[in-house]
């Protein structure tokens, strides 16, 4: 496989809610396998350039390369299977209330048709990198907020994705928990992974320093 088909890239990108902007022009190239923060006041446009790269929205205008697709030019159906490789950490986290935190993480093997036995193993190990494994029958709501966030990220990393979006993924963890959990992504990123994070706070870019992508009102600063 060539170098390029696994890159992430956006040809001059703009995305309109209406007649408001989010997105203005956006043009950027991250490889395979870098580790990239996107950065930027609240409403700067982070959680829409995560969205439009798992294909969930779709630019208004410009063009955007994952993994070697042109998704303009994807069907819904191709986009279906595109995302399955992709991990996404939802900043609202998306849990499925009526179903345990096993369940939660398990899904996201199960659509991919991965044996029972293998789910329950990586499931249960997953769980553990977390800290969730005693956890693993509970309900989201019986959950702190933390504990939920950190279901969903157990969900992204679970499928070994070769691409994972964090969207303010330790917005409710305190600073040991968020140590915890960046060791795992740079873990996961020397795998091969390509991580995209995207958060305002100031002290994770200062303590990891990384490529960083700096938006302000939906334009790159
Ligand atoms: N579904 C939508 N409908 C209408 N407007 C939207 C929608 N999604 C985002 N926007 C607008 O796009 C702009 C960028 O929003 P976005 O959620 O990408 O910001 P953000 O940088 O992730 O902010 P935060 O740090 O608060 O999460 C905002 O002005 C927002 O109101
Ligand atoms: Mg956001």
């Amino acid at each position: 496989m060539f170098y390029w088909v696994k890159m992430i890239q956006m040809f001059h990108v703009s995305k309109q809610f209406g007649h408001n902007s989010a997105l203005v022009d956006i043009n950027f190239r991250i490889h395979k396998g870098e580790f990239v923060f996107v950065t930027g006041p609240s409403g700067a446009g982070k959680t829409t350039l995560l969205r439009l790269i798992f294909g969930v929205e779709r630019p208004s205008s410009g063009n955007i390369l994952v993994n070697g697709i042109y998704l303009n030019r994807v069907k819904r159906q191709r986009l279906d299977l595109l995302r399955r490789d992709i991990g996404f950490v939802f900043q609202d986290f998306k849990l499925l209330p009526t179903k345990t935190v096993f369940q939660n993480v398990a899904i996201a093997l199960e659509v991919t048709g991965t044996r029972r036995s293998i789910i329950k193993k990586k499931t249960r190990q997953v769980l553990r990198q977390v800290g969730l494994h005693k956890k693993g029958d509970f309900f989201p709501l019986q959950l702190s907020g933390g504990e939920q966030q950190r279901v969903a990220i157990a969900r992204a990393i679970v499928k070994n994705p070769t691409i994972l979006l964090a969207d303010e993924p330790t917005g409710n963890l305190d600073s040991d928990l968020t140590k915890d959990i960046f060791a795992r992504f740079i873990k996961i990123n020397e795998g091969g992974t390509t991580v995209i994070v995207a958060t305002h706070n100031k002290e994770i870019l200062n303590a990891y320093r990384r490529q960083t992508i700096f938006l302000d009102h939906g334009k790159i600063v």
